[in-house]
Protein backbone atom coordinates (compact mmCIF):
# COMPACT_ATOMS: atom_id res chain seq x y z
CA UNK A 1 0.00 0.00 0.00
CA UNK A 2 0.99 3.82 -1.12
CA UNK A 3 -0.13 6.59 0.16
CA UNK A 4 0.67 9.78 -1.74
CA UNK A 5 0.15 13.45 -0.64
CA UNK A 6 0.44 16.71 -2.03
CA UNK A 7 0.89 20.11 -0.52
CA UNK A 8 1.25 23.43 -2.07
CA UNK A 9 3.87 26.12 -1.05
CA UNK A 10 2.76 29.45 0.34
CA UNK A 11 3.20 33.32 0.32
CA UNK A 12 2.57 35.61 3.13
CA UNK A 13 0.21 38.34 1.25
CA UNK A 14 0.46 40.19 4.81
CA UNK A 15 1.50 40.08 8.57
CA UNK A 16 4.69 38.29 8.61
CA UNK A 17 7.10 37.86 11.40
CA UNK A 18 4.21 40.28 13.43
CA UNK A 19 2.22 36.96 13.20
CA UNK A 20 4.18 35.46 15.45
CA UNK A 21 3.26 38.04 18.14
CA UNK A 22 -0.01 37.82 17.79
CA UNK A 23 -1.21 39.56 15.02
CA UNK A 24 -3.38 38.53 11.81
CA UNK A 25 -2.01 37.59 8.43
CA UNK A 26 -3.03 36.93 5.29
CA UNK A 27 -1.35 33.64 3.60
CA UNK A 28 -2.07 32.04 0.28
CA UNK A 29 -1.10 28.92 -1.18
CA UNK A 30 0.57 28.60 -4.60
CA UNK A 31 0.66 26.78 -7.19
CA UNK A 32 3.81 25.07 -6.45
CA UNK A 33 4.21 21.92 -4.92
CA UNK A 34 5.75 18.83 -2.49
CA UNK A 35 4.83 15.54 -2.70
CA UNK A 36 5.53 13.01 -0.34
CA UNK A 37 5.34 9.17 -0.93
CA UNK A 38 5.17 6.82 2.24
CA UNK A 39 5.04 3.34 2.33
CA UNK A 40 5.05 0.38 5.68
CA UNK A 41 7.98 -1.68 5.94
CA UNK A 42 8.84 -4.73 7.75
CA UNK A 43 11.88 -3.33 9.76
CA UNK A 44 12.37 -1.34 13.13
CA UNK A 45 13.53 1.75 11.19
CA UNK A 46 11.87 5.04 9.17
CA UNK A 47 13.35 5.74 5.77
CA UNK A 48 13.68 8.89 4.24
CA UNK A 49 14.86 9.96 0.76
CA UNK A 50 14.81 13.71 -0.60
CA UNK A 51 17.04 15.84 -2.40
CA UNK A 52 18.77 16.88 1.00
CA UNK A 53 20.06 13.24 1.39
CA UNK A 54 18.89 9.43 2.50
CA UNK A 55 18.42 8.33 6.08
CA UNK A 56 17.54 4.79 7.95
CA UNK A 57 16.40 5.91 10.98
CA UNK A 58 15.67 3.05 14.02
CA UNK A 59 11.74 4.03 15.58
CA UNK A 60 13.62 4.14 18.76
CA UNK A 61 15.86 6.96 17.84
CA UNK A 62 15.47 10.26 20.24
CA UNK A 63 14.11 12.84 17.96
CA UNK A 64 16.69 15.63 19.22
CA UNK A 65 19.33 13.47 18.13
CA UNK A 66 18.33 12.92 14.65
CA UNK A 67 20.01 15.54 11.74
CA UNK A 68 17.64 18.59 11.35
CA UNK A 69 17.26 18.13 7.94
CA UNK A 70 15.40 14.67 8.62
CA UNK A 71 13.63 15.48 11.70
CA UNK A 72 10.36 16.45 11.56
CA UNK A 73 9.94 13.74 9.38
CA UNK A 74 10.73 11.20 11.55
CA UNK A 75 9.31 12.68 14.40
CA UNK A 76 5.85 12.34 12.22
CA UNK A 77 6.65 8.91 11.75
CA UNK A 78 7.34 8.27 14.98
CA UNK A 79 4.32 9.79 16.41
CA UNK A 80 1.92 8.22 14.07
CA UNK A 81 3.46 4.75 14.62
CA UNK A 82 3.53 4.82 18.14
CA UNK A 83 -0.23 6.37 17.95
CA UNK A 84 -1.39 3.16 15.91
CA UNK A 85 0.50 0.85 18.32
CA UNK A 86 2.43 -1.08 15.65
CA UNK A 87 6.18 -1.94 15.73
CA UNK A 88 7.28 -1.94 12.39
CA UNK A 89 8.83 1.12 10.03
CA UNK A 90 7.81 3.57 7.30
CA UNK A 91 9.41 4.73 4.03
CA UNK A 92 9.18 7.82 3.29
CA UNK A 93 10.29 9.34 -0.14
CA UNK A 94 10.01 13.60 -0.69
CA UNK A 95 10.33 15.36 -4.03
CA UNK A 96 9.43 19.17 -3.78
CA UNK A 97 9.23 21.99 -6.63
CA UNK A 98 9.51 24.53 -4.27
CA UNK A 99 13.01 26.38 -3.71
CA UNK A 100 14.15 25.84 -0.12
CA UNK A 101 15.10 28.93 2.03
CA UNK A 102 12.88 31.46 0.00
CA UNK A 103 10.03 31.96 2.02
CA UNK A 104 8.09 29.88 -0.15
CA UNK A 105 6.57 27.03 2.20
CA UNK A 106 9.04 24.48 1.59
CA UNK A 107 9.79 23.21 5.08
CA UNK A 108 5.45 23.63 5.94
CA UNK A 109 4.52 21.96 2.54
CA UNK A 110 6.71 18.80 3.67
CA UNK A 111 5.45 18.80 6.69
CA UNK A 112 1.76 19.01 5.42
CA UNK A 113 2.17 16.48 3.02
CA UNK A 114 4.44 14.16 5.12
CA UNK A 115 2.12 14.36 8.12
CA UNK A 116 -1.25 13.36 5.24
CA UNK A 117 0.28 10.50 3.98
CA UNK A 118 2.01 8.91 6.68
CA UNK A 119 -1.65 9.32 8.21
CA UNK A 120 -3.01 7.75 5.60
CA UNK A 121 -1.32 4.66 6.17
CA UNK A 122 -3.80 4.12 8.76
CA UNK A 123 -6.71 5.97 8.60
CA UNK A 124 -8.39 8.57 6.44
CA UNK A 125 -6.36 12.11 6.94
CA UNK A 126 -8.46 14.63 8.29
CA UNK A 127 -7.84 18.74 7.59
CA UNK A 128 -7.44 19.93 11.32
CA UNK A 129 -5.41 16.67 12.73
CA UNK A 130 -3.12 17.06 9.72
CA UNK A 131 -2.26 20.78 10.34
CA UNK A 132 -1.57 19.84 14.19
CA UNK A 133 0.73 17.14 13.27
CA UNK A 134 2.52 19.43 10.84
CA UNK A 135 3.13 22.21 12.93
CA UNK A 136 3.78 19.90 15.84
CA UNK A 137 6.77 18.51 13.48
CA UNK A 138 7.83 22.58 11.92
CA UNK A 139 8.70 22.62 15.52
CA UNK A 140 11.27 20.18 15.85
CA UNK A 141 12.83 22.64 13.75
CA UNK A 142 11.66 25.78 14.25
CA UNK A 143 10.04 26.42 17.52
CA UNK A 144 8.47 29.56 17.37
CA UNK A 145 6.44 29.09 13.82
CA UNK A 146 2.71 30.66 13.98
CA UNK A 147 1.67 27.87 11.97
CA UNK A 148 0.71 30.39 9.33
CA UNK A 149 1.76 28.19 6.23
CA UNK A 150 1.23 24.86 7.58
CA UNK A 151 -2.49 25.60 8.22
CA UNK A 152 -2.54 27.39 4.33
CA UNK A 153 -0.93 24.65 3.15
CA UNK A 154 -3.21 22.18 4.26
CA UNK A 155 -6.14 24.33 3.05
CA UNK A 156 -5.46 26.01 0.03
CA UNK A 157 -7.10 29.12 -1.25
CA UNK A 158 -6.37 32.60 0.76
CA UNK A 159 -6.83 32.53 4.48
CA UNK A 160 -7.01 35.20 7.55
CA UNK A 161 -4.50 33.63 10.03
CA UNK A 162 -4.12 34.50 14.00
CA UNK A 163 -2.21 32.20 16.26
CA UNK A 164 -4.13 32.25 18.63
CA UNK A 165 -7.70 31.82 16.91
CA UNK A 166 -7.39 30.31 14.19
CA UNK A 167 -8.12 30.74 10.71
CA UNK A 168 -10.68 32.52 8.21
CA UNK A 169 -10.83 31.30 4.18
CA UNK A 170 -10.96 34.47 2.32
CA UNK A 171 -14.00 34.27 -0.65
CA UNK A 172 -12.13 35.72 -3.63
CA UNK A 173 -13.71 35.29 -6.94
CA UNK A 174 -11.41 36.95 -9.23
CA UNK A 175 -7.98 35.27 -10.07
CA UNK A 176 -4.70 37.20 -8.53
CA UNK A 177 -1.51 37.25 -10.42
CA UNK A 178 1.48 37.48 -8.58
CA UNK A 179 5.15 38.16 -9.28
CA UNK A 180 7.81 36.45 -7.67
CA UNK A 181 11.28 37.37 -7.52
CA UNK A 182 14.28 35.17 -6.10
CA UNK A 183 17.05 36.98 -4.39
CA UNK A 184 18.61 33.47 -4.89
CA UNK A 185 20.29 34.05 -1.39
CA UNK A 186 18.48 31.45 1.06
CA UNK A 187 17.36 32.93 4.28
CA UNK A 188 17.31 31.34 7.94
CA UNK A 189 13.86 31.40 8.96
CA UNK A 190 14.59 30.49 13.05
CA UNK A 191 17.67 33.38 13.01
CA UNK A 192 16.23 36.05 11.66
CA UNK A 193 12.76 35.68 13.72
CA UNK A 194 14.83 35.69 16.68
CA UNK A 195 16.36 39.31 15.83
CA UNK A 196 12.97 40.70 15.17
CA UNK A 197 12.16 39.02 18.70
CA UNK A 198 15.12 41.30 19.77
CA UNK A 199 14.03 44.43 18.10
CA UNK A 200 10.85 43.72 19.84
CA UNK A 201 12.46 43.88 22.96
CA UNK A 202 14.11 46.90 22.63
CA UNK A 203 11.47 49.17 20.64
CA UNK A 204 8.48 47.68 22.82
CA UNK A 205 6.20 50.98 22.37
CA UNK A 206 6.85 51.56 18.94
CA UNK A 207 6.90 47.16 18.03
CA UNK A 208 3.32 47.55 19.81
CA UNK A 209 2.18 50.55 17.40
CA UNK A 210 3.33 48.41 14.52
CA UNK A 211 1.00 45.83 15.45
CA UNK A 212 -1.89 47.69 15.41
CA UNK A 213 -1.26 49.49 12.65
CA UNK A 214 -0.72 46.30 10.29
CA UNK A 215 -3.60 44.75 11.67
CA UNK A 216 -5.61 47.94 10.64
CA UNK A 217 -3.48 47.12 6.77
CA UNK A 218 -5.13 43.70 7.22
CA UNK A 219 -8.85 44.97 7.59
CA UNK A 220 -7.84 46.87 4.71
CA UNK A 221 -6.23 44.39 2.63
CA UNK A 222 -8.96 41.87 3.41
CA UNK A 223 -12.01 44.26 1.39
CA UNK A 224 -9.69 45.26 -1.21
CA UNK A 225 -8.62 41.37 -1.65
CA UNK A 226 -13.34 40.93 -1.90
CA UNK A 227 -13.73 43.72 -4.07
CA UNK A 228 -10.56 43.14 -6.37
CA UNK A 229 -9.00 46.57 -5.90
CA UNK A 230 -5.54 46.28 -7.18
CA UNK A 231 -4.60 49.50 -7.18
CA UNK A 232 -5.27 49.57 -3.10
CA UNK A 233 -3.92 45.52 -2.75
CA UNK A 234 -0.74 47.47 -4.09
CA UNK A 235 -0.66 50.38 -1.75
CA UNK A 236 -1.23 47.92 1.49
CA UNK A 237 1.80 45.68 0.29
CA UNK A 238 4.22 48.95 -0.37
CA UNK A 239 2.65 50.03 3.14
CA UNK A 240 3.50 46.21 4.73
CA UNK A 241 7.16 46.45 2.79
CA UNK A 242 8.18 49.98 4.98
CA UNK A 243 6.67 48.17 8.09
CA UNK A 244 9.11 45.10 7.21
CA UNK A 245 12.34 47.66 6.81
CA UNK A 246 11.47 49.51 10.12
CA UNK A 247 11.79 45.58 12.04
CA UNK A 248 15.01 45.07 10.09
CA UNK A 249 14.38 41.73 8.20
CA UNK A 250 15.23 43.75 4.36
CA UNK A 251 18.80 44.44 2.73
CA UNK A 252 20.16 46.47 0.18
CA UNK A 253 19.58 43.66 -2.19
CA UNK A 254 15.91 43.35 -1.24
CA UNK A 255 15.47 46.47 -1.44
CA UNK A 256 16.41 47.10 -4.48
CA UNK A 257 14.38 44.20 -6.17
CA UNK A 258 11.31 45.89 -4.40
CA UNK A 259 11.84 48.98 -5.99
CA UNK A 260 12.60 48.16 -9.28
CA UNK A 261 9.65 45.81 -9.22
CA UNK A 262 7.21 48.22 -7.75
CA UNK A 263 7.98 50.61 -11.03
CA UNK A 264 6.08 48.04 -13.07
CA UNK A 265 3.22 46.53 -10.54
CA UNK A 266 0.70 48.10 -8.44
CA UNK A 267 2.94 46.97 -5.26
CA UNK A 268 5.73 44.73 -3.73
CA UNK A 269 7.23 43.59 -0.65
CA UNK A 270 9.32 40.93 0.71
CA UNK A 271 7.59 37.16 1.61
CA UNK A 272 7.89 35.13 4.44
CA UNK A 273 11.12 35.94 6.99
CA UNK A 274 12.99 38.19 4.32
CA UNK A 275 16.86 38.74 5.30
CA UNK A 276 17.22 37.16 1.55
CA UNK A 277 14.41 34.38 0.12
CA UNK A 278 11.97 35.96 -2.42
CA UNK A 279 9.76 39.29 -3.10
CA UNK A 280 6.28 39.16 -4.34
CA UNK A 281 4.44 41.89 -6.68
CA UNK A 282 1.04 42.55 -7.62
CA UNK A 283 0.22 43.16 -11.12
CA UNK A 284 -2.20 42.69 -13.61
CA UNK A 285 -2.62 40.05 -16.46
CA UNK A 286 -1.92 41.74 -19.38
CA UNK A 287 1.12 43.02 -17.83
CA UNK A 288 2.92 39.85 -16.24
CA UNK A 289 4.74 38.48 -19.08
CA UNK A 290 6.67 42.17 -19.77
CA UNK A 291 7.01 42.31 -15.93
CA UNK A 292 8.52 38.81 -15.90
CA UNK A 293 10.55 39.44 -18.53
CA UNK A 294 12.13 42.91 -17.86
CA UNK A 295 13.18 42.03 -13.94
CA UNK A 296 13.70 38.37 -15.25
CA UNK A 297 16.98 39.72 -16.81
CA UNK A 298 18.62 40.20 -13.33
CA UNK A 299 16.73 37.95 -10.61
CA UNK A 300 15.34 34.98 -11.26
CA UNK A 301 10.90 35.71 -12.10
CA UNK A 302 7.99 34.06 -12.15
CA UNK A 303 4.36 34.30 -12.22
CA UNK A 304 2.44 32.13 -9.57
CA UNK A 305 -1.23 31.65 -9.22
CA UNK A 306 -3.48 30.90 -6.35
CA UNK A 307 -3.96 27.57 -5.64
CA UNK A 308 -7.47 27.01 -3.99
CA UNK A 309 -6.94 23.42 -3.30
CA UNK A 310 -5.06 21.88 -0.26
CA UNK A 311 -3.25 19.00 0.37
CA UNK A 312 -4.63 15.91 -1.20
CA UNK A 313 -4.04 12.26 -0.25
CA UNK A 314 -4.28 9.01 -2.83
CA UNK A 315 -4.05 5.61 -1.06
CA UNK A 316 -3.52 2.91 -3.47
CA UNK A 317 -2.68 -0.72 -3.12
O1 LIG B 1 10.26 32.55 5.25
P1 LIG B 1 9.34 31.50 5.74
O2 LIG B 1 8.67 30.76 4.66
O3 LIG B 1 10.02 30.58 6.69
O4 LIG B 1 8.15 32.25 6.51
C1 LIG B 1 8.33 32.73 7.82
C2 LIG B 1 7.16 33.57 8.23
C3 LIG B 1 7.29 34.17 9.65
O5 LIG B 1 6.13 34.98 9.86
C4 LIG B 1 8.52 35.04 9.75
C5 LIG B 1 7.35 33.08 10.72
C6 LIG B 1 6.03 32.35 10.96
O6 LIG B 1 6.12 31.26 11.53
O7 LIG B 1 4.94 32.86 10.65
Amino acid sequence: MTSKAIAPGKIILFGEHFVVHGTRAIVCAIDKRVTVSSEKNDTAGISITSSLGNATIPITEKVNNVDKKFRPFFHLAKKIINQNDVKNGVNIEIESDIPIGAGLGSSSACCVAAAASISGLFSKPENDKVIELAIDAERTIFPKTSGADCTVSALGGIIEYQKDSGYNAIQIEHDFNLIVVNSQNPHNTDMVVNRVNQYKNDNEESFTDMCKEEDNLITKAISSLQNFDLQTIGKCMSQNQIFLERIGVSNDQLLDIVKSVEKETFGAKITGAGDGGCVIALTENSKKDSVVEKIGAEYETYTVTIEKTGMQVNITN
